[in-house]
């Protein structure tokens, strides 16, 4: 039976609520448990753990206690990833922002990214200071950029970029697109993504919003919604706390 057991849960403070996972987990041992990400659920396949092709992608790439908690939302990525490429949606992938690149590592290796007919486009800043208004993460550093070039340098198709979302989209960016992540936990820097490339997205292309569910980042949300509803689209927040729309 599949299990995905972390105590990996965002914003929780209180030591109490994951000893109280813990003895849900203990006292009652039930089947299909996934914990971590800010997710509990008890008697569900978890299907995705299944998937052989998935899981060795993504236990090669994983490396932090993050990254193996929140395999259902790469496993969202990688399925609708495989998706685009099954339908021949025209266009290239796109990723703003992708940090050390682990996701899209996943996907690339999922869907054999390599021997297909797309371009990855990957942004990012890679690092941080004070003076800087996004928002930090712990393997920001000045090497990171170089980091993430060199976990793809044996994919011709994947271009890592670095600079600032959206202005840098404006000097390198495919015309036509058939999937786009947005995960930079910024409103702004995401509206400003959705005005320049949103259009570029082909018909039956797909759209995530990584931080979309979260109440941590609800001012995203609270812009992205009006958004999306001014061109007629209704974004379906999923358990993952992603956000998805099919164009
Ligand atoms: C949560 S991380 C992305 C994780 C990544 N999508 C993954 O799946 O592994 C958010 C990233 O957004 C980047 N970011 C935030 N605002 C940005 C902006 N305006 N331009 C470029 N990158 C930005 C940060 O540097 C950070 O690395």
């Amino acid at each position: 039976m599949n299990n995905l057991i972390s105590s990996l849960f965002f914003g929780v403070k209180n030591p109490e609520f994951l000893q109280g996972i813990q003895q849900a987990i203990s006292n009652t041992s039930p089947e299909g448990i996934y914990a971590g990400d800010n997710i509990f659920t008890i008697g569900r396949n978890l299907s995705f753990l299944d998937n052989e092709a998935f899981v060795k992608a993504w236990k090669m790439h994983a490396e932090t206690q993050v990254e193996h908690a929140i395999v259902w939302r790469i496993y969202v990525l990688s399925w609708l990833a495989k998706s685009v490429l099954a339908r021949k949606v025209p266009g290239d992938f796109v990723e703003c922002a992708c940090y050390k690149g682990i996701s899209a590592r996943i996907i690339c290796d999922y869907v054999d990214f390599i021997n297909s007919d797309k371009h990855y486009y990957l942004y990012d800043l890679f690092e941080h200071d004070d003076a800087m208004t996004h928002h930090a993460m712990p393997e920001h550093s000045t090497t990171l950029y170089e980091q993430v070039k060199a976990r793809f340098a044996t994919f011709p198709n994947v271009t890592v970029t670095k600079g600032f979302v959206p202005q840098i989209l404006d000097e390198v960016a495919p015309e036509v697109i058939s999937f786009l992540h947005l995960d930079m936990n910024n409103a702004a820097a995401e509206i400003g993504a959705l005005e320049r490339l949103f259009d570029r997205l082909s018909p039956g292309g797909i759209l995530v919003l990584d931080d979309y569910g979260w109440r941590a980042y609800r001012e995203q949300k609270l812009a992205e919604d009006p958004w999306l509803a001014a061109r007629g689209y209704d974004v379906l927040e999923l358990p993952t706390g992603q956000g998805l729309v099919i164009k």
